[in-house]
């Protein structure tokens, strides 16, 4: 039996566009370690969804004059084609204003208050006398009492990532009109996180070996300081109701139903896909530190202690959805997240407009040139930078100049010296045995990086191995073996195509498209591709569209092959596109910087 693998990636606020510093810091790592689980033959799910809740799109929406649900739907349907254009394949990608979403929420509230782990209690909260209402999380920005920051906002600072409440902020205002405000009573719920202390203590020092060294620091940082009480509803009339009588007016806080979209994301992938409705709870009712089932949550460096702490609390403190269920929720396994990739100097910032949108750069460029660079410089232990000048250059020698120029000497000398056929190899040379034995070595190795989350290491251990063929293939010299000795040349060609085999799949989780293309160049059947299918339907809420993932039918094995004698090649053309220098300027110039 292979291993269940649950991967949740952070529902990003359908308020804005996406730009490359979302795809670097979750998406793309999340869709790396989805593809190669797939072709492992591990039983995965990899789910997210638009936020389609909270301050964010609230305040937004008032800026832009519009209704939440209008913006939040005009973005949601741009992320679906984002995700579309970069082929991350989300087994499901849904949002949280969905029937099902609001009662899965709405239940898990109910488990946890009928636990204890909820209970209500008056809240000292921000109010606007000028506009006569509360003014709850974003609308309030101020001094952050920990670090001095001057523009922390209500629920969070930006600088040094404390959660905080409106009322602790120093100096406040109201981000509507400016105006002060002023300190009002309000009914509210709140998780009582102090009763959690110790099981979160004990559970975060379980995953010292397996978190990253700034997860597990900045997590345990945060218990030692002691853990208060955290109100879970709010005052706005944008969310998902509370159910309880008294609480009219009142919406579940956002950071509350949000991460209980996982779960709901499971539920509903089950009802539209899975084999039996209740496919989900293979992925989240267990036992605790089950081996057998894994959960990864792929987010920024900002979203730390709500998917080390706070989920992990109402996963631990609601145990099952429903009663009578057994076993236990499964905790995460793994919180891989990434710092951020800052941009030509700055940090990406959609407000500044200073951002590289994901949307645009898919139609000037081939989005595989991104997926290499965003995971060749990858934030996973400290901030990184996107510069243009370095993307061309990557481009350029890396997959151009090493990638594709070895797939291309390669493929064009077998097309003109052996019909487009991979040659036999006779009785190959121990040499050359050797050396194609050690694929899968090789291939240990990446998997390894890839399980452990070190996309970066893995995808320097690939490019690696390309130098060692381009250099073996100068070496040997086909090109006069091919007149001197003919069966040494076919052994030498043969031995190339099946290394480029090998490399193909250790690139396919990290350049899928590009993968998929060389598959069919080197006349092989089957896919690594996949394909997104958008699903509509309606329920309560309204009409929802939404992504699936449909793997290829004959889905390629992460596993050393070796070419059949004989087998035709496809139509070979170049892999990659390179790219004028002169680029470099113009997204620079787009940016408002001055050429280099
Ligand atoms: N919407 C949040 C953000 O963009 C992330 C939510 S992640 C989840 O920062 F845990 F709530 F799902
Ligand atoms: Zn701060």
């Amino acid at each position: 039996m292979g291993k269940k693998i649950f991967i949740g990636v952070a529902w990003p606020y359908a308020n804005g566009r996406l730009h490359l510093g979302h795809l670097a810091g979750a998406y793309l790592p999340a869709d790396i370690l989805a593809r190669y689980h797939r072709m492992k033959g591990n039983s995965i799910i990899m789910v997210s969804g638009s936020d389609s809740h909270g301050t964010p799109i609230a305040l937004q929406a008032e800026k832009e004059g519009v209704s939440p649900k209008e913006l939040f739907h005009r973005y949601h349907r741009l992320f679906l084609s984002v995700w579309d254009q970069f082929a991350i394949s989300f087994d499901l990608y849904t949002h949280t204003d969905t029937e099902n979403h609001h009662q899965v929420s709405q239940q898990m509230f109910c488990r946890l208050r009928k636990k204890g782990f909820v209970v209500p209690g008056e809240q000292e909260q921000m109010y606007s006398p000028t506009a006569q209402r509360f003014l709850p999380d974003r609308y309030v920005v101020g001094t952050c009492p920990r670090c001095g920051y001057e523009r922390a906002r209500g629920d969070q600072c930006e600088q040094c990532g404390a959660l905080l409440e409106p009322t602790q902020l120093i100096n406040p205002r109201s981000l509507v009109d400016g105006s002060v405000p002023v300190v009002r009573k309000t009914l509210h719920y709140f998780l009582d996180l102090p009763a959690f202390q110790d099981r979160l203590k004990e559970f975060v020092r379980s995953r010292e070996s397996v978190w990253r060294t700034n997860v597990y620091r900045f997590t345990l940082n945060y218990i030692e300081q002691g853990l208060q009480p955290r109100p879970i509803t709010r005052d706005l009339d944008w969310g998902i109701p509370v159910p309880e009588e008294g609480f009219q007016g009142k919406v579940l806080y956002v950071w509350f139903e949000a991460v209980i979209g996982y779960l709901s994301a499971t539920l509903e992938w089950s009802h539209h896909v899975a084999p039996s409705p209740s496919q989900w709870k293979d992925l989240w009712q267990s036992y605790w530190y089950d081996p057998s089932v894994l959960s990864y949550y792929f987010i920024g460096k900002d979203n730390i202690p709500f998917h080390t702490l706070i989920w992990p609390a109402l996963l631990m403190g609601a145990e099952v959805l429903y009663e009578g269920d057994s076993g236990t929720f499964v905790l995460p396994y793994d919180v891989p997240a990434n710092e951020f990739l800052n941009l030509e100097g700055d940090k990406f910032s959609t407000s500044r407009n200073w951002a590289v949108w994901a949307d645009e750069v898919a139609e000037r460029y081939e989005p595989d040139a991104f997926r290499y660079y965003l995971t060749a410089i990858a934030p996973e232990t400290g901030d990184t930078e996107f510069t243009w000048f370095d993307f061309v250059r990557k481009n350029n020698d890396e997959l151009v100049g090493q990638w594709g120029n070895l797939v291309h000497r390669v493929l064009s000398f077998t097309q003109n010296n052996f019909e487009g056929q991979v040659p036999d190899p006779g009785l190959t040379a121990a040499s050359l045995e050797s050396f194609l034995s050690e694929r899968a070595v090789f291939l240990t190795e990446v998997a390894q990086l890839i399980e452990s989350c070190r996309f970066r290491r893995a995808l320097s251990e690939i490019q690696d191995q390309v130098r060692i063929l381009n250099r073996f293939w100068d070496e040997q010299q086909p090109w006069h073996l091919i007149r001197s000795d003919r069966q040494k040349a076919s052994a030498v060609v043969y031995a190339a195509l099946c290394w480029i085999d090998t490399l193909k799949l250790a690139f396919s989780p990290i350049l899928p498209r590009t993968s998929e293309r060389l598959h069919q160049m080197l006349g092989n059947s089957g896919g690594l591709l996949g394909s997104v299918r958008r699903h509509d339907y309606e329920d309560r809420q309204g009409r929802h569209t939404v992504l699936l993932y449909e793997p290829p039918r004959d889905l390629v094995p992460w596993e050393v092959k070796d070419l059949p004698v004989g087998q035709r090649l496809g139509k070979i053309a170049p892999l990659f596109a390179k790219l004028d220098h002169s680029l470099v300027g113009q997204e620079r110039s787009r940016l408002g910087l001055p050429p280099l």
